[in-house]
């Protein structure tokens, strides 16, 4: 597999065209509600989104929900590892991270502090991406010995490939794992009460989720742009043996498919997404995570079952707050009901030498919706 750039958050992205002007709503007639799949119905099958209305939610629906049950205090989610994957030390803007039997240093901002292991561990590392530490440009790997194009781990059921990438990724998220057992509980849970989850994978890259929610016993849809990511997905259902399971492989622009089933009134269970910053769909279509996120969950919104399970969202984007896309969701699924948790997502790093002592790197942003029937 060549140049797996095109899956990537890291590059730089256009300068978005300014937004049309548009006055406030301004009293008079009252705000229109918007309407499943409306504007896009009206502008064709590659339409957009739905523009965003003035006042798309009205704020009285969502005052009593949020003062019930919805506090935005910060749930703090940790992933302490599994048998393949450890974050063994990390300081000085890098971390040292062990995927199965390859030992990898990687740049990382959030690592404010000072290694506890000696240079020379990790010197020893099999191989060191000295790429530009910017969040842009390909950059490079240098390896201390001979390694293999690409390597063999799990996580549960899923088996997958690892490879170093040109923009410093390996295939797999590993602090995902914290998501993908909360998932799998409420998939399974489900499951037992005789239901069959239709769940939706957007930005699925590699497939990890789609493969763990399959063998929990949801009907997976899984999202991607690349046609690379999708070929590495169904490489990896494959490797774990999950080739019966029902998933369907779609290469597409998150967007646009998103918007297409809002029209053709298909319905999920459960919604998992995962947007980069930045991205392109198959056509160049372009994805800017601040601009588009608010009109894609409102079509999700649109494609959750009336009793929907979960939507689950992880935002990279660490310069942001927890508590942004929180309120977004809160307004969103305000008319809903269901229960929001939100918080950060953490990987925690190998006890000190001698300690129990573990510290934690902070890698993303989540806020998850739970549906009545699933609380
Ligand atoms: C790398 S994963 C997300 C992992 C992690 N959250 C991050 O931000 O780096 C992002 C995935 O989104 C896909 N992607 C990017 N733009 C897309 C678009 N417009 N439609 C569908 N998928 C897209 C990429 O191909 C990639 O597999």
């Amino acid at each position: 597999m060549g140049d797996l750039s095109r899956m990537d958050r890291t590059r730089r992205p256009p300068k978005p065209p300014k937004p049309a002007a548009r006055p406030p709503h301004s009293g008079g007639r009252p705000p229109r509600r918007e309407v499943a799949g409306e504007a896009a119905r009206a502008s064709g099958e590659t339409a957009a989104l739905p523009a965003p209305l003035v006042f798309p939610v009205d704020p009285t629906v969502l005052a009593p929900r949020r003062s019930a049950g919805d506090p935005l205090a910060p749930e703090m989610m940790e992933m302490a590892g599994w048998d393949d994957y450890a974050l063994l030390d990390s300081g000085l803007g890098r971390k040292l991270e062990r995927y199965g039997h390859v030992r990898v240093v990687r740049p990382e901002e959030q690592a404010l502090w000072t290694p506890r292991l000696p240079a020379e561990t990790w010197e020893a590392a099999d191989a060191h991406f000295t790429g530009d530490v910017e969040e842009e440009g390909p950059g490079r790997w240098r390896f201390t010995r001979r390694m293999p194009e690409t390597w063999p781990m799990r996580f549960e059921a899923a088996r997958f490939s690892c490879r170093f990438t040109s923009f410093r990724h390996t295939g797999v998220f590993p602090e995902q794992a914290a998501h993908w057992r909360w998932m799998r509980g409420a998939i399974e849970r489900a499951k037992a009460a005789g239901r069959r989850p239709r769940l939706l994978n957007l930005f699925g890259y590699t497939g990890l989720a789609s493969l763990i929610a399959a063998d929990a016993g949801a009907e997976v849809t899984h999202v991607d742009a690349s046609k690379k990511s999708i070929a590495w997905a169904r490489e990896n259902q494959g490797e774990s043996g999950l080739d019966h399971l029902p998933i369907r492989w779609i290469c597409d622009d998150a967007t646009k498919f998103v918007a297409r089933e809002v029209r053709r009134g298909n319905r999920y269970d459960a919604i998992l997404l995962d947007p980069p910053k930045y991205g392109r769909g198959p056509e160049g279509e372009v994805w800017q995570l601040f601009e588009h996120l608010p009109a894609m969950l409102r079509a999700c919104r649109d494609l959750l079952a009336p009793d929907a399970l979960f939507e689950i969202l992880t935002v990279y984007a660490m310069r942001s707050s927890y508590a942004s896309f929180h309120e977004l969701l809160a307004e969103v699924m305000g008319t809903r009901g269901g229960r929001l948790a939100s918080g950060e997502l953490f990987i925690a790093e190998d006890p000190a030498p001698g300690t129990d002592v573990r510290r934690r790197l902070a890698t993303s942003l989540w806020v998850r919706w739970t549906g009545e029937e699933a609380k």
